[in-house]
């Protein structure tokens, strides 16, 4: 049976990637619904982007719930920079197909709420791409789903690699740090895909090739999408291609041998100053506290593009 998946995003070039390989996946992920979040760009826009990205898969029966349009006590962080002004900008200007389902007439944080209890105990995964506000806010307001959830995968933090916003944090986290901390101190069953497993995941020339050839309608689309999502890191740092994170996620739920990880105690640093959104990652067991998140450190990059690629030539 096919495990029941409630995405909280901010999408986003690979956010847009993560929901349309869970779209692509209905053998093993059933898609209740897509809560957002202000992150990547502004709210309404990661609103509009989700809900554009459903009308591209021919998906508008999917609801989507408008979240939190900013962190929790610090202002906004976005990243035009790597994405576009509109959060999706595509390589070649071509923009994606208008939304035709309204946004849902309800908080992205009551709907996580009440899918988690309307459903049985351990039913509901939770997936989270983007700063964690919504998820924090949902286990403050209801902390009964915590133990109902049967996980929170994440995409975020960075253990052993180098921050990609500031030098000590990654973006996700560093977006909303408290959020960040209040999660990871709940008793949730986490997983962390942070930029130790995610910058192992490159689009490089040839796997972009294959998205765009073999991907199908969906595939040439996601493609142009990535080109311009490969620009920034390309230029930035002369890798082959920009790292693809948030479907690490996705693609770890549809085929959990893709993926390594270790459990390991983490936490997430909120003080001001270098290390803010920092996540301090226990390697070695060096201190006294519990292992509390299970974190990803190594994959099989070319079987992850293989899958995306043939998943999204399903969408047709
Ligand atoms: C994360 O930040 C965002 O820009 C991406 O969508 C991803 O979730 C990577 O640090
Ligand atoms: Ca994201």
């Amino acid at each position: 049976m096919a495990r029941r998946i409630l995405l909280d995003c901010d999408p986003g070039h690979d956010d847009a990637v993560a929901i349309l390989l869970a779209l692509a996946s209905p053998a093993e992920l059933e898609l209740i619904g897509i809560s957002v979040v202000g992150g990547n760009v502004k709210l309404d826009a990661t609103v509009l982007n989700t809900r554009k990205l459903l009308s591209l898969a021919a998906r508008d029966d999917i609801d989507v719930y408008a979240g939190c349009p900013r962190p929790m006590l610090r202002e906004i962080v976005t990243a035009e920079h790597v994405h576009g002004d509109t959060g999706l900008d595509s390589g070649s200007g071509r923009e994606l197909p208008d939304p035709l389902r309204p946004v849902a007439d309800k908080h992205a944080v009551n709907f996580i709420i009440d899918s988690v209890r309307n459903a049985a105990a351990g039913e509901i995964t939770l997936v989270a791409t983007g700063p964690l506000t919504n998820i924090a806010v949902a286990f403050a307001m209801a902390p009964d789903i915590i133990e109902r959830l049967q996980e929170l995968v994440i995409m975020g933090g960075a253990g052993f690699e180098p921050g990609n916003v500031t030098p000590a944090a990654e973006f996700n986290i560093y977006v909303d740090p408290h959020a960040a901390r209040a999660v990871f101190e709940s008793s949730v069953k986490l997983t962390m895909f942070g930029l130790d497993i995610t910058h192992q995941m490159l689009i490089t020339p040839p796997r972009l090739k294959a998205i765009e050839e073999h991907g199908g309608r969906v595939g040439a689309v996601v493609a142009d999408l990535l080109d311009f999502f490969n620009r920034y890191d390309i230029g930035k740092y002369g890798w082959d291609g920009a790292p693809l994170h948030d479907p690490c996620t996705i693609a770890w739920l549809i085929d959990p041998t893709l993926f390594e990880g270790r459990l390991m105690h983490v936490v997430v640093d909120t003080s001001e100053g270098p290390s803010l959104g920092r996540t301090v990652t226990d390697w070695f067991g060096a201190g006294e506290e519990e292992p509390n998140v299970m974190v990803m450190t190594s994959g099989d990059a070319d079987r992850f593009f293989a899958l995306i690629t043939d998943r999204l030539s399903q969408l047709d």
